[in-house]
């Protein structure tokens, strides 16, 4: 979530090469007041499309629900009006209960995309409150004997301890909660969650399982997956979940073994011989020729950004890579028309093929970090 650099002149243009930052806010501000408009109730929050074409909306309790908020924080960043600050607030302020919820690991993405977005740009106390107490809930999701977050309750087979990739995105939150309350177990227990899940989560080539079932002392007990092709398959958006993961990781460390491990997961993306010209992957990896999921591209162009900014000979291309995923994002057949697509910005995501559901649709966590990546190149061209 934290941009690179913070200061940011509005008023200056930013476009170099295809990318026009401006523009693409422009439009996405637009886009986003028919999205608030076509969403007058605070309970509904807006996911994706339905096979039938209408709007899916869901509720707080969902994985999702931190995105909308989150979003709208990122165009009041950039355009400074207060509406967005006002309409930002009141999507924030819509996830207020999940703090009390301990049935979910996704509370990073619940809260801190919005309420840590929120205290980031306003210092509205009422959001650090907030998020600390939500901060000690996910906490409750974390075993010692195990060491590591329980993702979710259970999985098929009678499996009671399974731990997803994807979780590695909540602990930047738990890092900031350590930061705020001076509580070190937050930080403890992040690192202990990233070093097991280096151990049990990556093959020999550094793609990642998506499922990881463990047993009460923390033995491995299997290796599968949940949205991916199969069980030995990269999963896209998996894979940009830990290349996110681990960039954060040495961010919040600066322990060069998660630098480390962050380039072998961006080299193994950017290598792939199935990774198309325009950089934004296929659901899997496995799948060449199938939808694509421009969340995974989103997610993958936000993280590679950052990680360019750590150094090494890969650099430059890391930051190549990110620009041509974010300008294949800034047109078509990804970006969508104004007033279509549900009003969200990009099209062509995939949530859960295997599950037959969010297959070739916007996803609002692919606007959320295509803004964010966005920001992040203007924070960058700004030095
Ligand atoms: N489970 C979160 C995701 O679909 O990426």
């Amino acid at each position: 979530m934290k941009h690179l650099f913070l200061v940011l002149t509005l008023a200056s243009t930013v476009c170099l090469g295809q990318l026009n930052v401006n523009k693409e806010f422009e439009f996405a501000a637009k886009q986003y007041e028919g999205m608030l408009a076509a969403h007058p109730d605070l309970t509904q929050f807006p996911q994706s499309t339905l096979p039938d074409g209408k709007p899916r909306d869901m509720k707080s309790s969902w994985w999702c629900s931190g995105f909308f908020g989150g979003s709208l924080w990122y165009i009041f960043e950039k355009t400074q009006d207060p509406k967005w600050k006002d309409a930002a607030h009141q999507w924030t302020m819509a996830v207020e209960k999940e703090q009390f919820n301990t049935r979910t690991h996704d509370l990073g993405f619940m809260l801190y995309c919005p309420f840590g977005n929120g205290y980031r740009l306003t210092k509205n106390e009422t959001y650090k409150n907030i998020m600390l107490t939500g901060a000690k809930s996910l906490a409750t999701r974390f075993d010692p004997k195990v060491g590591l977050i329980k993702s979710w309750e259970t999985f098929k087979g009678g499996y009671t301890y399974p731990v997803i990739i994807d979780n590695m995105m909540n602990l930047e939150f738990l890092f900031w909660a350590a930061r705020e309350s001076g509580n070190k177990d937050f930080y403890n227990l992040s690192v202990t969650h990233a070093d097991n899940t280096i151990k049990n989560h990556f093959r020999p080539d550094y793609s990642s399982y998506h499922v990881v079932c463990y047993g009460p002392n923390g033995e491995v007990l299997i290796q599968k997956t949940h949205q991916g092709a199969a069980d030995d398959s990269p999963w896209a958006r998996g894979q940009a979940w830990g290349l996110y993961g681990y960039t954060v990781m040495y961010r919040e460390t600066k322990d060069k073994k998660y630098l480390d491990q962050a380039r072998k997961i961006a080299n193994f993306m950017l290598k792939h011989p199935n990774l198309p010209a325009d950089k934004v992957p296929y659901w899997d990896f496995s799948k060449p020729g199938e939808e694509r999921d421009a969340s995974a591209g989103a997610i993958l162009a936000s993280a590679l950004l950052e990680l360019s900014t750590y150094g090494g000979k890969s650099a430059k291309s890391y930051y190549k890579d990110a620009v041509t995923i974010l300008t294949s994002l800034s047109k078509a057949p990804y970006k969508a028309e104004i007033g279509q697509n549900n009003h969200f910005i990009l099209q062509h995501s995939t949530g859960h093929k295997p599950g037959n559901s969010e297959v070739d649709v916007p996803l609002v966590y692919a606007d959320y970090y295509y803004l964010e990546a966005l920001l992040r190149y203007q924070a960058l061209n700004k030095k």
